[in-house]
C-alpha cells in the first residue's frame, strides 16, 4: 500500500499488471536466464524452486506440477485413493478440488462449513465420516487457515490433504499452512497468492515415500530410469520458465501478504458500523488475504451500486459444487449444508491487492458507507 496518485478511476477486483510491472525488470531477468541453457523442463530452475518453496511452508519436500487441479489429482492418486473410497471437503469451493476426487473414481462427500470463517467446520465432521472415508480435503478458504488440529481430534488417522490453493504464506497458530497435513496443493494461477505467467501448481509434504510416488505420476511413471515406466503416470511437470518466474515472485511474497493485511486492517476500519460484516481476521493464524470477503446484505445492489462508481468486485464462489450441472451425473454425498447455502447469497469479494493505494481502499470504503447511508 503507498499514497502514489492513482493513474486510472477504475479501481479492479484484482491487478496483475500493476503487481507485474514493479518487477518486470527482475522477471526478464529470469527469462533472460533460463533462455541460453537448453533445458526447459526438469532443470535446474525447478529444483531450486521446490527446495525455496518447501523451506517457505516448512515441508521437506516441494514437487512442482503443471497446475493446482493437477496437484490435487496426483496427491489423491499417491495417497491410494480410488473407487469405493470417500474423500470428505466443503461444497463452496472451487470446482477443481471436487473434480480431481471424482477422477480418481471415488466419491466426493460435502460437509457443512463455519458460519465465520467459510472453512470446513471441524464439528460438522461426525456427520460425514465413514468406513469409506480414505481422505479429508480442507480448503484454506481466502486466505485463512481450516483449524487442521481440531480436523486430526475429530478424526485420527485419516489423512490429510490441504487444498492451499488461496493461502499461500498463511499459518495455523504459528505453523505454516502446507506443512500441516500429509500433503498439500498449492495453486499457481497468475491471480493467485503465488502466481506463475501461464499455469502451475506444487505439493508439498514431509513424508519420503508420498513425494517418491507423487514424482513418478507427475512425470510417466517413471522413478529415476529412463524408458522405464513402472505405473500409469502423467505429464503434469511445472516448466523451468514459470519455475524461474516463480522464484522471483517467492522472494516478494511475504511483501505482498503485509501488503494485502494492510489493506484488510483499513477496509476494517472504514467498514466499522457498517451492516456488512468483515472477514474474521486472524482467527485460526496469520490471514493472508487471498480475498477480502464480506458478508453483505442486498448483495446485488451493492454490486450494481460499485459497478457504477469503477469499483469491480468478484463473487467467490456463486454457486455449492454438488449444484453445478457436472454433478448431475457424478456421485456425490453431503451432510446437511445449511450454513453453507445461507452465506452463498451474501459473501462478496472487495478489491484486494498489495499495490491498491491508501487513496482506493478509502474510496471503496467510503462508497459502501454511503450505499448503507452511513455518515
Ligand atoms: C480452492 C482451489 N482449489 C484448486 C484450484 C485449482 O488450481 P488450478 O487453477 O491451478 O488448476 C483453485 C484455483 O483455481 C482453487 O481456487
Amino acid at each position: 500500500m503507498t499514497d502514489r496518485p492513482v493513474e486510472t478511476d477504475r479501481i479492479p477486483a484484482e491487478d496483475l499488471v500493476r503487481q507485474h510491472a514493479a518487477i518486470a525488470d527482475e522477471l526478464r531477468a529470469a527469462f533472460e536466464e533460463v533462455l541460453p541453457v537448453g533445458k526447459y523442463t526438469l532443470g535446474r530452475q525447478l529444483t531450486a524452486f521446490e527446495e525455496e518453496f518447501a523451506a517457505y511452508v516448512g515441508a521437506r519436500h516441494g514437487i512442482g506440477i503443471s497446475s493446482g487441479t493437477a496437484a490435487l489429482h496426483l496427491a489423491l492418486l499417491a495417497l491410494g485413493v480410488g473407487p469405493g473410497d470417500e474423500v470428505v471437503t466443503v461444497p463452496n469451493t472451487y470446482v477443481a478440488t471436487v473434480f480431481a476426487i471424482s477422477y480418481t473414481g471415488a466419491t466426493p462427500v460435502f460437509v457443512d462449513v463455519d458460519p465465520m470463517t467459510s472453512n470446513l467446520d471441524p464439528a460438522r465432521l461426525p456427520e460425514v465420516l465413514s468406513e469409506h472415508t480414505r481422505v479429508i480435503l480442507p480448503v484454506h478458504l481466502y486466505g485463512q487457515a481450516v483449524d487442521i488440529d481440531a480436523v486430526r481430534a475429530i478424526a485420527p488417522g485419516i489423512p490429510i490433504l490441504e487444498d492451499a490453493a488461496h493461502a499461500h504464506g498463511a499459518d495455523l497458530r504459528g505453523r505454516p499452512i502446507g506443512s500441516l497435513g500429509e500433503a498439500a496443493a498449492f495453486s499457481f494461477y497468475p491471480s493467485k497468492l503465488l502466481g506463475a505467467l501461464g499455469d502451475g501448481g506444487a505439493l508439498t509434504t514431509s513424508d519420503d515415500e508420498l513425494d517418491a510416488r507423487i514424482r513418478q505420476l507427475r512425470y510417466m511413471g517413471q522413478r529415476g530410469t529412463k524408458h522405464e515406466h513402472l505405473v500409469l503416470g502423467f505429464q503434469e511437470r511445472l516448466d523451468e520458465l514459470q519455475a524461474a518466474f516463480l522464484r522471483v515472485k517467492l522472494r516478494h511474497l511475504e511483501d505482498q501478504i503485509l501488503a494485502r493485511r494492510r489493506v484488510a486492517i483499513r477496509y476494517g476500519t472504514l467498514l466499522e458500523g457498517s451492516p456488512l460484516r468483515p472477514p474474521a481476521h486472524d482467527v485460526t493464524g496469520r490471514h493472508a488475504y487471498y480475498m477480502y470477503t464480506v458478508q453483505a446484505p442486498r448483495r446485488e445492489e451493492l454490486v450494481a451500486y460499485l459497478s457504477e462508481r469503477g469499483i469491480g468486485t468478484q463473487l467467490i464462489y456463486p454457486k455449492l459444487v454438488p449444484d453445478q450441472d457436472a454433478y448431475r451425473d457424478h456421485p456425490w454425498r453431503a451432510g446437511r449444508l445449511d450454513v453453507a447455502r445461507s452465506l452463498v447469497p451474501t459473501l462478496l469479494c472487495l478489491p484486494m491487492f498489495a499495490e491498491l493505494t491508501d487513496a482506493e481502499v478509502d474510496r471503496v470504503g467510503l462508497a459502501i458507507r454511503a450505499f448503507y447511508g452511513l455518515d
